[in-house]
């Protein structure tokens, strides 16, 4: 597995998104958005017309899905399907409403695990979303859990939501927040949860710049611990440990 890889997981609304490409930027590195693959399969099988609640159905539309995900220098990822730009279609809120049918079976998160350990190969990727410090990337550098109350979530998800244009209430936001943990926190695969040596930051009342500046400083001094112990083993040094 070749090497810099941070990963950010955590719930909907602890500001992932924000911060996982304000530290790609800072470090050069690239950024990898998993939810956006996740809402891509879920619109290409509302597409499809199929019962969303038939897992088979679902498994088989997978299988036809031609997802396209590049990874753009300090934006968002771009995501075509079949060559489509959908980068913007899949952040509705029925997409959003719905992804849990097709997150939670098996063959859809095998086949995305799969592309993105592929993406990963090459190394130097921060990537967010539930299940990258747990599962996809074991081995990462670096591993970051983000959280934050379910209000300051809601709240934040709330003002985006407004800023698009969508109408809703702040108490319709909360219990969507509330629900969509609650999916992803018992999902038997791939579930919603924090890595035993990932760092937890509460995010409830730092900005985005300072939640990311503490995990630039984070790697940078894992990094650099890295090298030191390169070095060591270079020498033979850590077979003559008292
Ligand atoms: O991060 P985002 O809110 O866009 O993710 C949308 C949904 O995709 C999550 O609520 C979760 O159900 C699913 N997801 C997942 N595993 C990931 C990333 C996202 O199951 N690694």
């Amino acid at each position: 597995m070749s090497q810099n890889i941070i990963t950010i997981d955590g719930p909907s609304g602890a500001g992932k998104s924000t911060i996982t490409r304000l530290v790609a930027s800072r470090l050069g590195l690239r950024y990898l958005d998993t939810g956006a693959m996740y809402r891509a399969a879920t619109l290409h099988c509302m597409r499809a017309g199929i019962k969303l609640d038939d897992p088979k159905a679902v498994a088989g539309t997978i299988k036809s899905l031609n997802l396209d995900i590049e990874l753009v220098k300090d934006g968002p990822v771009k995501v075509r399907i079949g060559g489509q730009d959908v980068t913007d279609k899949i952040r509705t809120p029925e997409v959003t409403r719905n992804i849990h049918y097709v997150a939670d079976i098996m063959e859809v998160r095998d086949w995305l695990v799969a592309m993105q350990r592929k993406i990963g190969q090459q190394g130097d990727l921060v990537t967010e979303g539930r299940d990258q410090g747990t599962l996809v990337f074991p081995h990462a550098d670096l591993k970051v859990y983000l959280y934050a109350t379910h209000e300051v979530r809601a709240r934040r998800r709330f003002e985006e939501l407004r800023q698009r244009g969508l109408e809703t209430t702040f108490d319709e936001v909360l219990k969507d927040v509330t629900q969509r943990d609650h999916l992803d926190m018992s999902r038997e695969h791939g579930g919603l949860r924090k890595a035993l040596d990932a760092v937890e930051l509460d995010t409830s009342t730092l900005t985005p710049d300072q939640v990311a500046e503490s995990i630039v400083k984070l790697a940078k001094s894992r990094l650099a611990m890295r090298t030191r112990k390169i070095d060591k083993d270079k020498l033979g040094l850590d077979q003559h440990k008292a």
